[in-house]
Formats: C-alpha cells, structure tokens, sequence
C-alpha cells in the first residue's frame, strides 16, 4: 500500500500565518502537524508516500525532503490549483496507480493513530473505508448518514446536517475511486469533492466500510482547533528537559529545549519551550509551546502557540490564545498589565503602549 498526503490547499481559515507559512508546517506542541501524520502511517509498515503540494510546495519539500529522515521515500506531487480533494487524488493517479491507498490530510491529528485501521483494509474486501467522529459543528465537515451498520449517505458541509458524524480526514481506497472521481461535477464550493467521490462508490454499491474514532480527532484549520490540538498533544506528549534553570520553578509536565536558559520564571505544564531560547521573569503556561530560539523577558504566556525566532518584552503582558509566527517582535515595556488574544504572522513587529 502507499500513502497519499494531502499538503496543499490555501489554508485561508488561518490567515495571516498561512501568507508566509503552509499550514501543514504549523507546529503543533513545537512539531510541524505534516509530522504527526507521517508518523502515525509509518506505524502501518507503509513507506512510500506520495505528498500532494500546492503553492508552499518548496517549504515542504525542503522541511520534509525525500523521506529518508524517516527511512521512507517521499515524492512530491504537485497540484495544479486547489481544486479539492477528489482533484489532488486524481493528480497522484501516476504515482498511485493500482494500489490500494491511504490518504491522510495533512493538517489532521487523529489520537490512536490508524495502524489498525490500514491493517483490517489490507486484509479486507472493501472498495473504501473511513472514519467518522461525533461533532459539536457538522456543518463544517462531510456528514455521514448511516442506516444500521451501512453508510448511506454523504455531505460535504451540509447546511441542515442529518446526523453529527464528521467525516474525519483519513480515508482508506482502491483504485476504484479513480473512477468514481471521473464522474464528479464541481460542488456549491467549485470544488472535486472526496465526499461526492465516495457517495458515488455508495450509489454504485461498492462497499464502504465506516469505522467511528473514539479518541480525539483534530481538524487544525483554524486558530481556536490549532490550540486546541496545541493542549491535546502538550497533555498526552512526553516531555523532557534539558537546558538551564536560575532561580525558576517548573510545575508538571513540561519540556526544556537544550540550550534553553530560564531565569527567575515559573513554568506550568503542560508546556514546552524549544531550544536555545532566554526567558526571563516570564510565566510561561499551561499549555504554550514556545519554538526555538526565543527571548522573553517579563510575559506571561498560556494556551498559545509561539514560534521560532520570537523576541516578546513586556512587563506582565499576559498573552492567551494567541498564535505568534516566526520571528515576531512584540514590545510591551512600560505598558500597562493586560491580557491580550494575538495572531501575528511570521516578522510581525508589534509595539504595546
Ligand atoms: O478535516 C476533515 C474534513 O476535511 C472533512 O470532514 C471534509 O469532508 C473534507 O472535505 C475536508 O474538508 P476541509 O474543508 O477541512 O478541507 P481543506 O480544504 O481544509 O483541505 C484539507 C487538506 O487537504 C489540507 O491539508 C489542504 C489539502 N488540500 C486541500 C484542497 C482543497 C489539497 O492538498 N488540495 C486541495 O485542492
């Protein structure tokens, strides 16, 4: 079997950081989400991997490269225009050819991974399988409507969803589905959807097997789902310290980067701090992730996500929810206390008064 992983795409729901960055490369407790995927096929024996790239096609080819960080073999894809999923695997057709398939997209994070489900495929009858999960928001996803133990409907962001089973991004497929793509019509959102494609496989009664994530399930395309993800993995990840500690306090879990220097500051798990970083007089957490190479001195930071290169000064500016991009520059001495919600992209410079 080989791998197909969707990293293209606009990531429009996270601007401004997706203008210099790919929101699969957005790191997610200090790790690039694209890499929680990788990981989680490569527990399934699979090796090869077909990766579909768009615009940001150079910055994930050269964070990711050819594979063989991971003993795999990686071969970029690149798709014309993002014209949905059902597109992006007509794209791969060549590299895919007749072999059986998982697509993952590549800014989901499914806990438990999915070893067991590309184990039961493997050995199966099915012409596809997926996932589904229960959601408080349906509409923003494909919706699933199941009859007894059979799928029998599909709808991708449904305005009046049937049911509140989300089609979670990670499908199972034969080359059969290359056929179904041959029929698809663009939908409302002028796309080729992947949820039309399997509807289609249903309608043919082609066997779509459905399987239901108990574990948590993320979609990062959002800030509030990409801090989410940020308190689930800080949670359940396991954390390791290196780095220097002057007149500082940890409490719970949390990781130090090598390097790292903490002075007269307290840090509260579940949180990480990258490496070769300065941090000084802050509190930092619970659940920040603090990228490498950062100085900051006088900042409260918790749930929020801070990226490589960052140089924050404040006096008790205490920054939640927020997602900084690299290299941001954040003054706040001499402003008075308060409590800010921030998303900046990468080289943003910001003055506080
Ligand atoms: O996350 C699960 C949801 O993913 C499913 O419930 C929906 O049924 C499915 O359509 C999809 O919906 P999204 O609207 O969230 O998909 P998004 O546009 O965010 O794209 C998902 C990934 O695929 C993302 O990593 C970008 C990549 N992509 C997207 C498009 C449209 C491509 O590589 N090429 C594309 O043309």
């Amino acid at each position: 079997m080989k791998a197909l992983i969707l990293a293209g795409g606009t990531g429009s729901r996270l601007r401004p950081i997706t203008h210099s960055i790919a929101k699969q490369l957005i790191p997610v407790a200090n790790k690039p989400v694209i890499e929680f995927g990788i990981e989680a096929i490569l527990e399934t024996g699979i090796s090869d991997f077909g990766i579909i790239v768009g615009d940001a096609r150079s910055e994930i080819e050269s964070h990711l490269g050819d594979g063989s960080k991971w003993g795999a073999s990686f071969t970029y894809i690149p798709q014309s225009a993002p014209l949905g999923l059902a597109h992006a695997v007509k794209t791969a057709r060549p590299y895919l050819r007749d072999e059986k398939f998982i697509m993952y997209l590549g800014d989901n994070l499914i806990k438990g991974g999915v070893k067991e489900l590309v184990d039961d495929f493997r050995k199966g009858q099915c012409d596809a399988s997926i996932l589904l999960t229960k959601a408080p928001n349906p509409e923003q996803f494909g919706v699933a409507e199941l009859q007894g133990d059979r799928v029998v409907r599909l709808e991708e962001k449904p305005k009046n969803p049937k049911s509140d089973l989300a089609l979670v991004g990670v499908y199972l497929f034969t080359p059969i589905v290359f056929d179904a793509i041959e029929t698809l019509q663009p939908s409302f959102r002028g796309e080729y959807e992947i949820t039309d494609a399997i509807q289609t496989l249903i309608n043919w009664n082609k066997r779509v097997r459905y399987e239901i994530v108990t574990g948590w399930w993320k979609d990062t395309g959002t800030v509030q789902a990409m801090l989410e993800a940020n308190r689930l993995i800080l949670q359940t990840m396991s954390h390791k310290q290196s780095g220097t500690i002057t007149n500082s306090r940890i409490q719970g879990e949390v990781s130090i980067g090598t390097g790292s220097h903490l002075i007269n500051s307290v840090v509260i798990g579940p949180a990480i701090i990258g490496q070769n970083c300065k941090i000084e007089n802050c509190t930092i957490g619970p659940f920040a992730a603090v990228g490498s190479e950062c100085r900051i001195t006088g900042i409260e930071a918790s749930d929020s996500i801070v990226m490589n290169g960052c140089e924050l000064r404040g006096h008790g500016l205490h920054l939640t929810s927020s997602l900084l991009g690299r290299n941001v520059s954040l003054q706040a001495e001499g402003a008075p206390k308060r409590t800010m919600n921030l998303v900046l992209g990468d080289n943003s410079s910001l003055t506080v008064s």
